[in-house]
């Protein structure tokens, strides 16, 4: 089956209305792989099941990345600065091990000791703001989930406190050129201007790393080696980029979409407070819940098959996280939030040979924001409408408005 509506699978404008397409996303489920096109855009294979796209995740020598992780104009231009940058997700075997080896050490669940304390005093300044008030109203998107992450990535990286304003500023720019709130236009001239941007911030950082090397991860990025030399300027700025802008914008969002869910179902929120012990647990469903990362690109090496169909060398295939992550042959009931859920292996960080680098340390980011609320938080409830960003890619809530107690 081929339609030329893909905007219903992908407009921006249409997740600024509700978020991710649930109720297309359930009915493609029920049937093979389809095929979509959208004006002036390339075609692609939407891939909806949890077990299609873990199948393809890990076949990276017929499912390429090295084309691009997300769907490009038809008539691709060149996009000065980010075109010249090397980045990890966008590399296939064997160079992509080698790159991922650079920074992967950093990121495992003992080396990331090194930052609990960054975090968890990260955490309690941000719920300490809150408790300013012992009740009051707050935007949970905008003075927590978004703050959060990006105070820990700047420590991570070396970038100066006075610099996160700017840093939020140019993540927005990138991940939501289309929302007129916090986008910044999306034009090829846009984003070069933003590449330009995001090199005077990293430069310098990475310039001061080599001269000066610490254990944190701007020295670890800066000093790279593949193959015994030192990593090309390209590559090395491309790291700052993907682990900047992965991590910020997925977890924020996570976040922003993970509290809305407890701030409107009070007996999970009770739970939770009743049994911090939970939390890791209510961490991996809010993970299955939002799915920040809404889909990623892959391009046919070959003529290959999936699910009984024939995909033509060269054609590109998105694989949707949000749908595989309420597939109901895998997941009872993938439309409740049950922070209990057991198993739930979801795939919001991915699958296989690009298994998310910053899985341990998005966990432990909101894991530490959920211990202070459940600790602190007496009563929530919405004061308004929340937002979502008009942004198809990586998705999520700009504003989630809150009324709040806190205990005593
Ligand atoms: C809730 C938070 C996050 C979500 C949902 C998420 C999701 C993902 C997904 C789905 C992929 C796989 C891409 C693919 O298969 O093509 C990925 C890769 C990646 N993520 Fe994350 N991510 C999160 C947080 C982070 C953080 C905090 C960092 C770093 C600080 C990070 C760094 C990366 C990197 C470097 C890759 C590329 C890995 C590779 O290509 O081998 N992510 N992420």
């Amino acid at each position: 089956m081929t339609t030329n509506d893909g905007l219903r699978l992908l407009d921006p404008a249409l997740y600024a209305q509700g978020g991710p397409p649930h109720e297309l996303f359930t009915e493609l489920r029920k049937q093979p792989v389809s095929k979509w096109e959208i004006q002036d855009v390339e075609p692609f294979w939407a891939i909806t099941r949890h077990a299609d796209l873990r199948a393809i995740s890990t076949r990276p020598d017929q499912f390429l990345s090295g084309p691009g992780i997300t769907l490009a104009p038809a008539n691709r231009q060149e996009i000065p600065g980010f075109s010249q940058m090397r980045v990890v997700i966008n590399m296939d075997p064997p160079e992509h091990r080698k790159v991922r080896k650079v920074a992967s050490p950093w990121f495992t669940p003992r080396a990331l000791a090194r930052i609990d304390a960054a975090v968890e005093e990260s955490a309690r300044s941000l719920v300490d703001a809150l408790a300013a008030n012992a009740s009051g109203e707050a935007d949970l998107a905008t003075e927590v989930a978004i703050k959060h992450p990006l105070r820990i990535l700047a420590t991570a990286l070396g970038v100066p406190r006075e610099q996160e304003a700017k840093i939020l500023e140019l993540s927005n720019r990138l991940f939501a050129p289309d929302d007129e709130e916090i986008g910044g236009g999306n034009q090829p001239e846009d984003f070069a201007q933003l590449a330009q941007e995001f090199l005077e911030l990293f430069l310098p950082i990475i310039q001061d790393r080599r001269a000066h090397p610490t254990d944190d991860l701007a020295s670890v990025l800066a000093n790279g080696q593949i193959d015994g030399g030192p990593m090309g300027p390209m590559e090395t700025l491309g790291y700052y980029l993907i682990v900047f802008n992965a991590g910020h914008d997925t977890t924020k969002n996570a976040l922003a979409g993970g509290l809305r869910a407890l701030v409107e179902r009070p007996d999970q929120f009770e739970k939770l407070r009743r049994d911090p012990s939970l939390v890791p647990s209510a961490v991996e469903e809010i993970l299955r819940w939002t799915s920040p990362v809404n889909y990623m690109k892959r391009t046919a090496s070959r003529d290959v098959e999936v699910a009984g169909t024939t995909i033509p060398e060269g054609d590109a295939l998105v694989l949707f996280y949000a749908s595989a992550n309420r597939d109901e042959s895998v997941f009872e009931d993938p439309f409740t939030f049950d922070i209990e859920r057991k198993p739930n292996p979801h795939v919001a960080f991915g699958h296989g040979e690009h298994f998310c680098m910053g899985a341990h340390f998005a966990r432990r980011s909101m894991a530490a924001i959920l211990n202070e609320l459940v600790r602190r938080v007496d009563a929530w409830e919405l004061a308004g409408d929340p937002e979502w960003i008009q942004a198809s890619f990586v998705v999520g809530l700009k504003h989630v408005p809150v009324r709040y107690r806190m205990a005593a």
